[in-house]
Formats: structure tokens, C-alpha cells, sequence
């Protein structure tokens, strides 16, 4: 079932479960690097949960930036850390399947928004929301599951970075994907869909974007200089998320 992060508890997990080592060294590495350059530019980061990256994309030089989500509790904690700590951020309580109102961003991107739609038309609507969010020209980044996970021999083993990644024997459109996150003292479930790779970039450029590309994910150097490579070996041979990136016409 659809996780519904209203739900008692899941937006707080979600927030522990961002503090997990992977979400550094590779999620918020690889999506800011393919955003690139942020300075004086306008962004609506869409599905942005309690802020995690909207908040980094105002630090990152944004001049502008807006965060929208479907759970009015992931909005609520959003515009919590906002009131204590000003960052000038609007939070709003929107789904991306809508279409937004007389709006036209430089940049729109988001993080594990794509995965929720469980067949082609539900994400045809959602392309079209998050195309009516930009301008012409304007880009469009997101960082989702990577579809192609079904495809890895032998299929990935994510329990040394806290998490396993649950699939269907077969895979099928609207196949539930199921991230299984384990923290110290609880685990969380988060359900997604499989579409493939070939289904998101006919759905973009149905809702009018050009230049689709798909983008791997890297691993940001230790901090501490120490080469781990080897620990992030498996992660990387079998990535559970990729990017995707377009144009708007
Ligand atoms: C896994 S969380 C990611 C949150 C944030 N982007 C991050 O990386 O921390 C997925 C978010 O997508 C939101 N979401 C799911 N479907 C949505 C929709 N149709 N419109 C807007 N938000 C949606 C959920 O409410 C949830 O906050």
C-alpha cells in the first residue's frame, strides 16, 4: 500500500532514516551535483518532505525557492525548521499531479517523486504538473529508484548501508518496490512502483520536455581521507537510484 507519510510517526522515521550515511555519500552528492549551479536562479523542489533539499537549495545560491508535498504533515515539519531557522523558504501543500497555478520556475527538481505514480497515466498527469511548474527552457531533475534493479545478476545486497531494496519475483508495470530501511530501534517501509526507464521518458516528453537523460550516481571522497571504497563496491555495482534529467520545450 501507498505509504502515507500523514501516517503517526512515518514523516519523523523518514526524517531519521535521511540521517543514514548513503543519503550523504551518494544521494545528496549525486542530485546536487546534477543540478549544478543554483546561483540566482529560481527552484520549486517538488515532493520535498520536510525540507531536507529545499533547505540546501536556498544554501546552495537559489534566489528563490518553494517546497511542495502532498502530506500536510511533511509540510508541517517543513515549515517548522523554517520558522526556527529563517531560510525564506515557502512550504505548500500541493500534489504534483495538479497543475500549478501562473507559475515559471528556472528549476524544478525533486527527490523520489516519480516512484509513486503506479501506472502511465498517473504519471503522465504528474509530468504534466511538474512541467506546468517551469518555465520554458526551465530544467527538471529527480533523483528516483532505479528501475533497472530487477536487471542486476546477481540483484543487489544494500544491508551493509541500512537498507534492502524488496522486488517481485517478476517484474510487471505497478510492481510495488519496497525500500526497507532499518534504523537503530525501528524499520521503515516505503512502498514504490516500477515503471520502466522507457515509460518516464515518453511520459516527459508527452508533458513537453526535450533532452531527456539519465544520469548514474557517484560517491562523494570520505572525510576523513580513508579509502572505502571497497564498502560502497556493492552500492555502486547495483544502484538502487538513478537521475533523470529534461528540458522544458
Ligand atoms: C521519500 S519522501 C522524499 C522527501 C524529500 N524529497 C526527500 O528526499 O527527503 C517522498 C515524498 O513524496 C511525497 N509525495 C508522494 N506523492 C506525491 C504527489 N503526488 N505530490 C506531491 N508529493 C508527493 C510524499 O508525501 C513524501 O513526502
Amino acid at each position: 500500500m501507498t505509504t502515507d507519510y500523514n501516517k503517526h510517526g512515518v514523516a519523523r522515521q523518514y526524517q531519521q532514516a535521511k540521517q543514514q550515511p548513503w543519503r550523504h555519500r551518494v544521494e545528496a552528492y549525486s542530485f546536487l551535483r546534477c543540478i549544478g549551479d543554483l546561483a540566482g536562479k529560481s527552484v520549486v523542489d517538488m515532493a520535498c518532505g520536510e525540507g531536507h533539499f529545499t533547505r540546501r537549495l536556498k544554501l546552495g545560491g537559489a534566489s528563490t525557492v518553494m517546497g511542495f508535498d502532498v502530506s500536510e504533515r511533511m509540510v508541517e515539519l517543513a515549515r517548522a525548521q523554517e520558522a526556527d531557522d529563517p531560510a525564506g523558504i515557502e512550504y505548500v501543500v500541493h500534489d504534483a499531479r495538479e497543475l500549478a497555478v501562473d507559475r515559471a520556475f528556472d528549476l524544478a527538481v525533486s527527490a523520489w517523486l516519480l516512484v509513486y505514480a503506479r501506472e502511465r497515466e498517473e504519471l503522465a498527469r504528474m509530468c504534466r504538473g511538474i512541467a506546468s511548474w517551469l518555465r520554458p527552457g526551465g530544467r527538471f531533475v529527480t533523483f528516483t529508484t532505479n528501475p533497472d534493479l530487477y536487471l542486476f545478476q546477481p540483484r543487489g545486497d544494500f544491508r551493509p548501508y541500512g537498507f534492502e531494496v524488496l522486488v517481485e519475483d517478476q517484474v510487471y508495470e505497478g510492481a510495488p518496490i519496497t525500500w526497507r530501511i532499518h534504523m537503530d530501534d525501528t524499520v521503515l517501509d516505503i512502498e514504490n512502483y516500477y515503471l520502466p526507464i522507457s515509460a518516464y521518458e515518453s511520459a516527459c516528453r508527452e508533458a513537453g520536455f526535450r533532452d531527456f537523460r539519465v544520469h548514474g550516481l557517484e560517491l562523494a571522497p570520505a572525510e576523513d581521507g580513508v579509502d572505502d571504497h571497497e564498502h560502497w563496491a556493492e552500492f555502486m555495482r547495483a544502484p538502487p537510484a538513478v537521475m533523470l534529467e529534461c528540458v522544458r520545450e
